[in-house]
């Protein structure tokens, strides 16, 4: 039985995750979150498809013992492996997924040119390819891998020159040629001030963070289950480095 004063679960393979719990936290300030990142395992965008399936379901199983009201699937990668599967064993959790904010994308430059960058997981999937169909036709759509990214940001170097070189290498073949650039994957919006800096002021970043929490708080809502403070996180990770907590905070706050 859910209760209002049950956490609400916020799941990535990393520390990624927390660009959407910042989303939530603002649109949620009274909810207890449990933010789970399994850094040990991460990253998840270079494993099999059934690899991360495997990843997030053990993750998930741990955070259920906690007590938890929803399930938020705050990674692209894990969202395209394994959210019909969660939906399927936990048919009276909330659980929602993220998606690379193409629709978003597509409405803001209509015939525009955009691109989509994720993990190799996420463009290698159907539901990637079920999504990309619904706007390919009137748009242009570049799908970007960025290897070596999440590495950086997991290291706490998302904003760093080893960033921005590796996203010169990444972006340079776009510079100039984007109308917009979707961060497909939780862990890039935290490289953001680099991404920027390499493609410029005018390409438009989109991630569907904000839209994820949203949804969240809409479900929730209907279900009754809205809690009512006070607001707390508490942080989880499979990582053993005792610095990675530290860095959760950090990442939440900048
Ligand atoms: N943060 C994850 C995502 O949104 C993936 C990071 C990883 O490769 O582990 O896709």
């Amino acid at each position: 039985m859910n209760r209002k004063e049950d956490y609400i679960g916020v799941f990535d393979s990393g520390v990624g995750g927390i660009s959407v719990l910042r989303h939530l936290r603002k649109l949620l300030p009274n909810e207890r979150f449990l933010y789970y990142g399994d850094s040990a395992n991460a990253p998840y965008g270079r494993c099999t498809t059934a690899d991360v399936q495997k990843l997030t379901l053990t993750a998930v199983e741990k955070m259920l013992e906690f007590g938890l009201k929803a399930l938020v699937v705050a990674c692209n990668t894990a969202t395209a492996a394994a959210i019909q599967e969660l939906r399927q064993r936990y048919p009276d959790l909330i659980v929602i997924g993220i998606e690379p904010a193409l629709k978003p994308a597509a409405d803001q430059f209509p015939g525009g040119r955009i691109g989509v960058m994720a993990t190799e997981v996420t463009l290698r999937e159907d539901k990637f390819d079920n999504l990309l169909h619904r706007f390919d036709a009137e748009t242009t759509v570049f799908k970007i891998g960025a290897p070596g990214l999440v590495e950086l940001v997991e290291s706490g170097k998302g904003d760093s020159g080893e960033a921005e070189a590796l996203l010169f290498e990444i972006l340079r073949p776009y510079v100039g040629k984007l109308d917009a650039l979707v961060l497909g994957c939780t862990h890039y919006p935290l490289a953001a001030k680099a991404i920027r800096r390499v493609l410029g002021p005018r390409v438009v970043l989109l991630d569907g963070g904000e839209g994820t929490a949203r949804e969240t708080r809409r479900r929730l809502e209907n279900a009754g289950l809205l809690g009512d403070g006070p607001g707390h996180i508490l942080w989880k990770n499979s990582g053993k480095n005792e610095e990675i907590i530290a860095l959760c905070e950090a990442l939440l706050n900048t």
